[in-house]
């Protein structure tokens, strides 16, 4: 399955997927990375790795729309059979995702429902929840709100701070993608992706 990556970021789950896709039993390679961010520091990542990247600065374009007819015109080009949000900081309209509807993967750094939206690591520790995670899901026209198709969880540590938290999902967000993009790429199977637990990883 032909892959497209898009970013506004450091790109590390981009990246995940990409040492994923070297693997030559992976049923996805990565054929483009696209960012809304000239500056993105994945995009030098990518390159780095032979993939062919585009950046398309909001800024230059008059309108969302605009912008996004730029994005979809690359993804023309790419002709993805799937597209991975990855740290994509940007919400996409109805209007583009309605010829990829089903096709559109999405990382959350939450265990959704709860916490859609930002700053979701200082959320879950003022709630005071004892676990938190990350959720891989398919995009609709709302926010962060369609099916899910993996999660994985982590402790929340009593003197966690936001960015400590951060960086623990971070680590299971990498496997989590990995684990969703086989499960959707791959062949139609009954398999369930078992949510990962924290026990999985040496924190
Ligand atoms: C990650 O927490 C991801 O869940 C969120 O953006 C953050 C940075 O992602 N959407 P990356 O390192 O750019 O992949």
């Amino acid at each position: 399955k032909r892959v497209v990556v898009l970013i506004s970021g450091g790109g590390s789950n981009m990246l995940a997927l990409a040492d994923a896709c070297a693997a030559d039993d992976f049923p996805a390679e990565i054929v483009g990375v696209i960012s809304d961010r000239k500056g993105a520091g994945g995009l030098a990542k990518a390159e780095a790795r032979g993939i062919p990247t585009f950046a398309f600065e909001r800024k230059d374009y008059g309108s969302k729309a605009e912008h996004e007819s730029a994005v979809l015109e690359a993804l023309a080009l790419l002709n993805p059979d799937l597209i991975c949000l990855a740290g994509y900081m940007r919400l996409l309209s109805s209007d583009f995702i309605r010829p990829y509807e089903g096709r559109i993967l999405n990382i959350h750094p939450s265990l959704l429902p709860l916490f859609p939206g930002l700053h979701t690591h200082q959320r879950a520790i003022e709630a005071g929840m004892k676990v938190a995670g990350c959720t891989v899901h398919f995009v609709t026209e709302g926010m962060d709100e369609g099916p899910i198709i993996a999660q994985a969880a982590v402790p929340i540590l009593k003197d966690d701070t936001s960015d400590s938290l951060a960086a623990r999902v971070l680590i299971v967000e990498h496997a989590t993608y990995r684990l969703a993009l086989e499960k959707i790429a791959g062949p139609p199977n009954l398999f369930y992706a078992p949510a990962v637990q924290a026990s999985d990883f040496v924190i």
